[in-house]
């Protein structure tokens, strides 16, 4: 088993760590970290558990860590859920003491010697971690990218061979994804908020390093462009895209091929059975009815029409964030950099 930790341990993505990470297969959880505040506490104390699953109570009397290194001696690996500007340099602390830290904070993400990995779209980024090594660093920075992102490339994946110069896409986000104290109940009761700070300009930017190709040691974006308009929806969790893309075979050729799609890894305990379903239903997917298909894993696909035009849904704070981020890890350790 290999020891890790969980820094951001109280917070919306930390606790779906927990959750997952509970009784994972591979990983044994031994070390909580949150800030100050809660630093020194018991977790049953200070996290406010919002989920819908039980808290787990076994680790209920487990006293929260502070945020450094030195405190975890023990621990081979961190998943970050820390906010960006602390990630920004408590992940390098944490990578040059020899600890792997696989982060959810978008601090590290555009770096040209950091992975921003999703494991059925380019597992072989992770090869960026030998240049870290290259560069002195012991431990590494692994980062899973933004929850809208991951969402639509998760979804263009299975039709990339298609090629196509342009993609354009309109999103309608859940308040999860702005953490607890993210967006007032008074602010998205009752409406859309047509802004969400970087979330733009993250889509827009993430998706091309990932759908990149390594070469020689460097990520060369993909040829193709994408133009994003993010919006805040009234719901709780499940971030829902409506995708364009320039592609101009039959839809029938793209339903084979989301039909036949089959992800480049296996053998990984998070990884869901289906990792894109193709759902032929005129009503879906739908956040409330299908963001935990796959235990939250899976992205669904929808309403794929002559233009083309689809409709692309996932779970934000598990395919978005933390379920990411551990499928990260578990390739990570399958390629033996742990
Ligand atoms: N929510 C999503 O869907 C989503 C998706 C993808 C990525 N992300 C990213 O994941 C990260 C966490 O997001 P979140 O929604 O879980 O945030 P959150 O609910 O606000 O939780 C923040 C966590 O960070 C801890 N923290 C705050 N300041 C700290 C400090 N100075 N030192 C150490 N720990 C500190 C908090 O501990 P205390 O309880 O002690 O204050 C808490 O555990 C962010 O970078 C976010 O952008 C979120």
């Amino acid at each position: 088993m290999i020891n890790v930790g969980v820094l951001g341990a109280t917070g919306a993505v930390g606790q779906r760590f927990v959750e997952i990470l509970a009784n994972h297969p591979w990983f044994d959880l031994v070390t909580l970290a949150a800030s100050d505040r809660s630093a020194g506490k018991p977790y049953g104390k200070v996290v406010n558990w919002r989920l819908d699953t039980p808290f787990p109570e076994n680790i209920s009397k487990v006293k929260v860590s502070p945020t450094s290194p030195k405190s975890m001696k023990d621990v081979d690996l961190v998943f970050s859920a820390l906010p960006a500007e602390i990630a920004s340099d408590v992940e390098v602390e944490f990578a040059d003491a020899g600890i792997g830290v696989c982060s959810n904070a978008s601090s590290h993400r555009m770096e040209p010697d950091i992975p921003l990995v999703v494991p059925e779209v380019n597992p072989d980024h992770l090869g960026l971690i030998d240049v870290q090594r290259d560069e002195g660093r012991d431990g590494f920075i692994v980062t899973n990218p933004n929850c809208s992102t991951i969402m639509m490339v998760m979804a263009l994946a299975p039709i990339r061979s298609f090629k196509f110069s342009n993609v354009k896409v309109a999103t309608m986000q859940a308040i999860s994804g702005a953490g607890f104290a993210g967006v007032a109940a008074m602010a998205i009761y009752d409406n859309v908020i047509p802004y969400i700070g970087q979330e733009e300009q993250k889509m827009e930017t993430e998706s091309l390093k990932i759908m990149g190709t390594l070469k020689e040691k460097k990520v060369i974006n993909a040829p193709f462009s994408v133009s994003a308009s993010c919006h805040r929806v009234p719901v709780i969790d499940g971030h829902t895209l409506a995708v364009w893309v320039n592609i101009k075979n039959p839809v029938k050729d793209l339903v084979k091929a989301y039909q036949n799609y089959k992800p480049p890894i296996k053998g990984l305990p998070t990884q869901p059975e289906k990792s894109v379903l193709l759902m032929e239903e005129n009503d879906r997917p739908q956040p409330r009815l299908d963001r935990m298909r796959g235990k939250g894993m899976t992205v669904s696909v929808g309403r794929l029409r002559e233009g083309v035009r689809f409709v692309a849904m996932g779970h934000n704070t598990i395919r978005g964030a933390a379920g990411a981020s551990v499928l990260n890890a578990e390739l990570i350790h399958k390629k033996k950099y742990l």
